[in-house]
């Protein structure tokens, strides 16, 4: 999905940009050089003042008395009054922990002929947003994202009659969105996503008309979604996910036909989906997941000739889904029904037969062998895990060429893994939970390695050994957590040098760890516990810093733990049922060592 949220933040940047171009325009034909009025210079000096670090280096521009002659990066005037209207400073393509560290200087709330005022990605601006912005009556725009704006958002904002963008996402705002927002007449973009905001949409957001864009997402809102929501005409998009929004999905939602992306996945909202859904003419996104809605998808959202994604997974929605003919939805490329209330048995023919990306139907109580898509080669991701599938997997994956996602958890297929032929590209592969038989060597072969990031076949009848590993592995995470694994661990295991996980739990596995499992430093999560290992835990290991569980328990290890954080201070129970390990958090080891073996 992300890519989409983006798709709209670039028209976003388009728009701001194309303004920009429009201003770059003018200045190009100065007759004469405009000086930067002592004002406004003096204002952004206190401005760099106030920023304590600034690792993009556009601060160190801003020397040197005119501050309108194009030498200071991010400012810019207007040449003929020679005041300052714009000031943006944005986040460098790099990447950085940090790009400026400070506060605002309440000083520029005095640029007062300032239209433009971006100050965004900049991770560690902290403090409050000046209420001083409030002077500035002739902005337009006003972007503070990404930054870590702390307190309250200032009621005063509501000043700001110009106005038409107003972000402040990505920061840590917290209390409630001032109502005196509803005077910002002119806006057409607010995005507050990524707050601590609380409290309810305010209602006096009513008159805000020409509004065309709404990003409340990931606050901690509450209430309902007001039903004045359906005054705005012009909306094309509205995402208030991941909030505790409760209540109905109000009716007049469906007045919208310019709405293009509607989003409310993770709230609380209750009762059913609206047959008026048809009505949205002009959607193309959907996102009702995990909220607590129940009835029926509509049979009216076949009417949607411009939607391509549906997501309503975990609800409580229920049977039967609507008879939607061959030809409905025709834009559909991605479907998500999973954990709702759905008793499917089968794959409806207008999911199976249409040319789809992404097919979700975990949870759907779906019987009998593995389906057979029309158009294999259009899928994308797949997810059919949590459900009653049996039999084998014969030519499931055939022509499955752009397949990247498959989970097939939790079933009750059977059959040789060591035969399954997964499809070149894939880079995700989850069959856990089923009752899979034969050898790793198909599936961890030098070829599958190289493009799979995740495999998890844990709880099987898998057998035989761990196969070798060659360079230039992308896995991330290798899940084989009980099954019936046999022999050592291969030394090569030092060349999944991307593993974040690495579960070999309950199998027959045994020798010594390899030394150099302790090259794998991106590892977080390693679990051999309940085998076979004999030996040390190797010191080599305490490279591995970032590790954030680790469980050794019920093997035949023996001797010192390496005594370096975190292994010293894991648990006990991570270490207990062995030989006789000892040294933090176990008991110490001198002298005891000799004893436990003869006591042995
Ligand atoms: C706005 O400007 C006026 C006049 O310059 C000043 O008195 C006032 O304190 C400013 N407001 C804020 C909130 O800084
Ligand atoms: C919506 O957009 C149209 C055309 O862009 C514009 O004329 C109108 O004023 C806007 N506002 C409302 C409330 O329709
Ligand atoms: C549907 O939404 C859920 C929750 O947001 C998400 O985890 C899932 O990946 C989505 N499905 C698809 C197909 O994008
Ligand atoms: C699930 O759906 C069935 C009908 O298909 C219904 O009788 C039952 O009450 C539903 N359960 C819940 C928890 O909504
Ligand atoms: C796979 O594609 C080929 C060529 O498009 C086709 O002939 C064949 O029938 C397909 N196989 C399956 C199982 O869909
Ligand atoms: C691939 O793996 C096999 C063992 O399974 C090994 O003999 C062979 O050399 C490997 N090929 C490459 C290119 O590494």
């Amino acid at each position: 999905m992300r890519f989409w949220i983006w798709g709209l933040n670039l028209v976003l940047i388009l728009s701001i940009l194309s303004q920009f171009s429009k201003i770059a325009a003018e200045e190009a034909s100065p007759s004469q050089a405009p000086i930067c009025s002592e004002e406004d210079r003096a204002s952004l000096l206190r401005f760099k003042a106030g920023i304590l670090q600034d690792t993009t280096e556009t601060l160190s521009s801003w020397t040197g008395k005119d501050c309108c002659d194009g030498g200071w990066e991010g400012v810019q005037c207007n040449p003929s009054t020679g005041r300052v209207n714009v000031l943006q400073i944005q986040r460098p393509e790099r990447d950085s922990d940090t790009f400026m560290k400070g506060t605002l200087s309440p000083s520029l709330g005095n640029l007062h002929f300032l239209e433009v005022l971006i100050i965004s990605g900049m991770k560690h601006i902290t403090g409050p947003i000046p209420p001083s912005l409030s002077n500035l009556t002739r902005l337009t725009q006003l972007v503070l994202e990404d930054n870590s704006l702390g307190g309250y958002i200032p009621p005063s904002l509501g000043r700001l009659s110009l106005l038409q963008t107003l972000s402040l996402s990505g920061n840590h705002l917290k209390g409630q969105i001032p109502p005196t927002l509803g005077s910002l007449r002119n806006l057409v973009q607010i995005n507050l996503a990524r707050n601590l905001l609380s409290g309810p949409i305010p209602l006096s957001f009513k008159p805000l008309r020409n509004m065309q864009y709404i990003d409340l997402s990931y606050n901690l809102l509450s209430g309902s979604i007001p039903d004045c929501i359906g005054e705005f005409k012009n909306l094309t998009y509205i995402d208030l996910s991941n909030n505790q929004l409760a209540g109905r999905i109000p009716l007049s939602l469906f007045s919208l036909v310019n709405l293009l992306d509607l989003s409310l996945s993770f709230n609380k909202l209750t009762g059913i989906i609206p047959d008026q859904f048809g009505s949205l003419k002009s959607l193309t996104t959907l996102q009702l997941s995990s909220n607590q809605l129940t009835g029926h998808v509509p049979l009216s959202i076949s009417r949607l000739q411009n939607i391509w994604y549906l997501n309503v997974s975990r609800n409580g929605l229920s049977d039967p889904l609507p008879a939607i003919p061959p030809k409905g939805i025709p834009s559909l490329l991605s479907i998500d029904l999973s954990y709702n209330n759905l008793s499917l048995g089968s794959i409806p023919d207008w999911i199976r037969t249409k040319q789809l990306k992404d097919v979700h139907l975990a949870g759907c109580k779906l019987k009998g062998p593995l389906p057979h898509f029309n158009r294999p080669d259009s899928l994308n991701s797949i997810d059919l895990s949590d459900n009653y599938l049996v039999g084998g997997i014969s030519n499931f994956f055939t022509n499955m060429s752009s397949l990247q996602m498959v989970k097939l958890s939790n079933n009750q297929l059977k059959f040789d893994i060591s035969q399954m032929k997964a499809p070149e590209g894939l880079s995700s592969i989850d069959l856990h939970g089923n009752q899979l038989v034969g050898s790793l060597s198909t599936i961890l072969n030098n070829r599958t390695t190289s493009s799979l990031e995740v495999i998890d076949v844990s709880n099987n009848f898998i057998s035989g050994r761990i196969p070798e590993f060659i360079e230039g592995s992308s896995l991330k995470v290798l899940n084989l957590g009980c099954n019936q694994i046999s022999g050592s661990l291969p030394v090569s295991i030092s060349n999944l040098m991307e593993l974040e996980r690495l579960d070999i739990s309950r199998n027959h596995i045994s020798g010594s760890i390899p030394t150099g499992l302790g090259q794998l430093v991106k590892l977080q999560w390693l679990d051999i516990s309940i085998n076979g290992l004999t030996g040390q835990i190797p010191s080599s290991l305490s490279q591995i810093s970032n590790l954030k569980h680790a469980n050794f328990r019920a093997n035949r290890l023996c001797g010192e733990i390496p005594q370096t954080r975190p292994f010293n201070i894991f648990p006990p129970v991570a270490y207990a049922h062995n030989s006789c390990l000892c040294g933090k958090p176990l008991q110490p080891c001198k002298g005891n060592l000799q004893k436990k073996k003869i006591g042995q």
